[in-house]
């Protein structure tokens, strides 16, 4: 089976990652594929981020994994996973923005960037766009919430996907409340 570790940037993919490659599970990492393999089109100055050629990545990367996943389970780790036209599920980390704003300060990103990422988990983008843009069919997409897991506890919650009981499919995470009870941050 090939999964897609996907999730707003800060929710915790590469640490999950780092869990599961401990595990001896196998999980490529997309942002250093994509670069290895030429299929970084540009650069957007503005977000201080690289710009993906989504279709050539998937060109590039599906007769790789496809040979690797006939005997084993491949983790593909990455925000723009849930785009890759051939994974079997995708695991959608999601985090409660009043959470999320601690892992991004780590990354010491400036205020804008912060700010867009939290919006954009607010609005669950990553699902929308893997139900809407990739037409993904909902039974495919696991949500998973990590704002109280560790790094080895989301892990655990991901292989169940693999295990014969999977968890709950489907877009089943709204933050209202966890935005709600902490709109006086708004205010400020
Ligand atoms: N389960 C967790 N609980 C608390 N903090 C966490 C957890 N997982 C990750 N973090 C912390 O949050 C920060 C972001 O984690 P990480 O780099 O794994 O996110 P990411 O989803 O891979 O982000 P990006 O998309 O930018 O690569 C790191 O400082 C990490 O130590
Ligand atoms: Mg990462």
């Amino acid at each position: 089976m090939i999964i897609a570790i996907s999730g707003t940037p800060g929710c915790g993919k590469t640490s999950v990652a780092k869990v599961l490659r401990k595990q001896k599970y196998s999980v490529i990492d997309l942002k250093k594929f994509a670069i290895e393999n030429g299929c970084v089109s540009g650069v957007d100055k503005k977000r201080d981020t690289r710009e993906i050629d989504v279709p050539k990545l998937n060109r590039k990367l599906e007769p790789a994994v496809s040979e690797m996943a006939k005997d084993d389970h491949i983790f593909i780790e990455g925000h723009l996973s849930h785009l890759l036209d051939f994974v079997d599920a995708v695991a959608i980390l999601r985090c409660a923005p009043s959470a999320l704003a601690a892992r991004l300060k780590n990354k010491r990103w400036r205020k804008a960037k912060v700010v867009e990422n939290l919006q954009a988990e607010a609005l669950g983008i990553i699902t929308f766009e893997a139900l809407r843009l990739r037409k993904c069919k909902g039974d495919k997409i696991f949500e998973i919430d990590v704002t109280d897991s560790s790094p080895e506890e989301t892990a655990s919650k991901i292989l169940r996907i693999i295990s014969s009981r999977p968890p709950k499919s489907g877009a089943r995470i709204s933050w209202s409340k966890d935005i709600m009870e902490n709109a006086e941050i708004l205010y400020d």
